[in-house]
């Protein structure tokens, strides 16, 4: 089958990929690009373990044609922490509250909350559900995901106001 030169940005680096025209963009990204926070979970767009933002909104790469990334910003987990490594406050978050038991859901439900997380004014509980209903974890309960979520929020809309 053919293959098609894809370039795109991801996690600030410009980087091009020569793709299967079928492939999917988290087969670009775990297979070439190394990227193994995103999950192969359903691979049919039902659990949300392979979200990744492009253009700063969430998608489920799994159903993400690699070839739609063409010229497209994507962050995965890995593009969360700095330079040295250092992992963000929301990855914090979710181990100091418990929202991880095997991990196997939680970059996707990190990424998922990005756009929560970086909201100016608080969401409720029901919004940030809503906002990860597309993300499914066998393990949690979910509670403690929320917590996480909720915890992270405050606290930047609070260093924000400062
Ligand atoms: S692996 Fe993509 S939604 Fe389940
Ligand atoms: S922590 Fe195991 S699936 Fe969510």
């Amino acid at each position: 089958m053919a293959n098609r030169d894809i370039t795109c940005t991801v996690n600030g680096r410009k980087r091009t990929f020569s793709v299967d025209i079928r492939s999917s963009l988290s087969d670009m990204l775990r297979g070439q690009a190394g990227l193994d926070s995103i999950k192969h979970g359903c691979d049919v767009g039902e659990c949300g373990a392979c979200t990744v933002l492009i253009d700063g909104k969430p998608f489920n790469s799994c159903i993400y044609l690699a070839l739609w990334a063409e010229g497209k910003d994507i962050l995965t987990l890995e593009g969360l922490s700095d330079t040295k490594g250092t992992i963000s406050d929301i990855q914090q978050a979710f181990i100091d509250e418990g929202a991880v038991q095997c991990g196997f859901c939680t970059p996707g439900f990190i990424m998922a909350s990005v756009p929560i997380i970086t909201k100016d004014e608080p969401s409720s509980r029901e919004e940030i559900r809503k906002q990860i209903a597309g993300n499914l974890c066998r393990c949690t309960g979910y509670e403690n995901i929320v917590n996480a979520i909720e915890k992270t929020q405050k606290k930047r809309i609070a260093e924000k106001k400062k």
